[in-house]
């Protein structure tokens, strides 16, 4: 069974059993809600394209092990995320962060990541910015990537050629900028 519901984050924390969570294209603003992390059957996440804003705590997402689709893009989220909080997520498939005023960081602390994404988008996020703004090491990892966006993070170093020579299926990749 899978329930879909679009509803306003304040009686949210009463569906904590959901599998799907759709409040993308709204007016959603404040901090994401922090009952979140009691959604433990949660697969799809979807905020993208609203106005929630602040940090994005590690804490939300450490229990919610059975996400497979994260999408938190285009929000006005802030702070510095060290992807190793996402890193147990071992069925995450699709995982979005572009375009927020973050700075995300992938090489310290230095994550073993357990999932195999298929798509990454991590645009626009002042990528690895205090560790020399390199291509992210996890991604030597990735083998079934089919979709990554590294765009607008002024990243330093050549074309990840490897990134397609591992992953046959890759559809598309951007590192421009
Ligand atoms: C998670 O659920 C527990 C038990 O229902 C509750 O006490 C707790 O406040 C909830 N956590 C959050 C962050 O809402
Ligand atoms: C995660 O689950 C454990 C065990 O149920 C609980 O003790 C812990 O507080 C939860 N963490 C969060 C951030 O909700
Ligand atoms: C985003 O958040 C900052 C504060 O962190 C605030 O000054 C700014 O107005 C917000 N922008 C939008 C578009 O909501
Ligand atoms: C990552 O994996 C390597 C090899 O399995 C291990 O030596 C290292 O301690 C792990 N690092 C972390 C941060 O878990």
């Amino acid at each position: 069974m899978t329930c879909f519901l679009i509803i306003v984050p304040p009686g949210l924390c009463k569906f904590k059993d959901i599998k799907w969570l759709d409040l993308s294209f709204n007016d959603f603003e404040g901090s994401i809600p922090s009952c979140l992390s009691n959604f433990s059957n949660l697969q799809l996440l979807d905020l993208s394209n609203n106005g929630f804003s602040g940090k994005i705590p590690a804490s939300t997402f450490s229990n919610v092990t059975s996400l497979s689709y994260l999408s938190l893009a285009k929000n006005n989220f802030s702070g510095i995320v060290e992807f190793r909080s996402f890193a147990h997520l071992s069925k995450l498939k699709e995982f979005v962060l572009s375009d927020n005023d973050l700075e995300v960081e992938t090489e310290y602390p230095m994550l073993n990541s357990t999932f195999q994404l298929t798509v990454l988008g991590l645009s626009n996020c002042k990528l690895n910015k205090d560790t020399g703004g390199g291509i992210p090491n996890f991604l030597y990892s990735q083998r079934e990537l089919m979709v990554v966006d590294l765009s607008h993070n002024h990243l330093l170093g050549k074309f990840p050629n490897w990134l397609l020579e591992m992953n046959q299926k890759t559809r598309s990749l951007e590192s421009h900028e």
